[in-house]
């Protein structure tokens, strides 16, 4: 799923995956200490923006130009400014020590590069910083609510803590949720959640 994918995905005026932040990033957000936070793969903006309402000075890095230029208009709506990157995660440097909290939400990556990205969560968060993740597990195969379906591009627990090793995980936990987040995510779905956070 490249670019141009994701750029057909998001032309259309309504936001595929909602205006509003993801159920876990709103119920975590209160853990991000004052400071920057990167959100990763982050699409139309919808956690970007909602930071950014809590006060946060926010960075959004997605490969779709389609889902950032949505991401600025609801910036623009919500009376927020934001920044956004247009980059390949493949292409991108997470800034070590930079960031108070890091966010990606159904980011689901190749696992080289998953990896890859996950090793610079690590170590690109502050002191004290931390990292919010949903995404689908393997069991979301059964539903037929959103989400890749190719099983490579899944994630479980145990793997998230290999990858995330160096972080203090503060809650892990793979539940079956109802989704409501735009119609690209909507029913049941089985994730895993992650708080996590860098030693001070
Ligand atoms: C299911 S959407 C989720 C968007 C957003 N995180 C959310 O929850 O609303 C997946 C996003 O990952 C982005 N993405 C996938 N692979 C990427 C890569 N290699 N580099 C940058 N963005 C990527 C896509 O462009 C897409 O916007």
């Amino acid at each position: 799923m490249d670019a141009s994918f994701w750029n057909n995905r998001y032309a259309t005026p309504h936001f595929v995956y909602g205006e509003t932040p993801n159920a876990f990033v709103a119920e975590m957000a209160s853990q991000i200490s004052a400071g920057p936070v990167l959100c990763l793969a982050e699409g139309e903006g919808r956690n970007a923006v909602h930071l950014a309402t809590l006060g946060h000075r926010v960075m959004a890095v997605d490969q779709s130009e389609a889902g950032l230029a949505k991401a600025r208009q609801l910036a623009v709506a919500r009376g927020v400014e934001i920044e956004t990157v247009l980059a390949d995660l493949e292409n991108f440097t997470i800034e070590p020590g930079a960031w108070s909290g890091i966010i990606a939400t159904f980011a689901h990556l190749p696992p080289p590069l998953r990896r890859r990205i996950h090793a610079q969560v690590v170590t690109g968060l502050r002191p004290g910083g931390v990292f919010i993740l949903e995404a689908y597990t393997p069991a979301q195969l059964a539903f037929d609510t959103g989400g890749p379906k190719n099983p490579e591009l899944l994630m479980t627990l145990a793997g998230l803590r290999d990858e995330l090793a160096g972080l203090e995980l503060l809650a892990g936990r793979e539940i079956e949720r109802e989704i409501i987040e735009g119609d690209g995510h909507t029913g049941r779905g089985a994730v895993v959640q992650i708080l996590a956070r860098r030693h001070e």
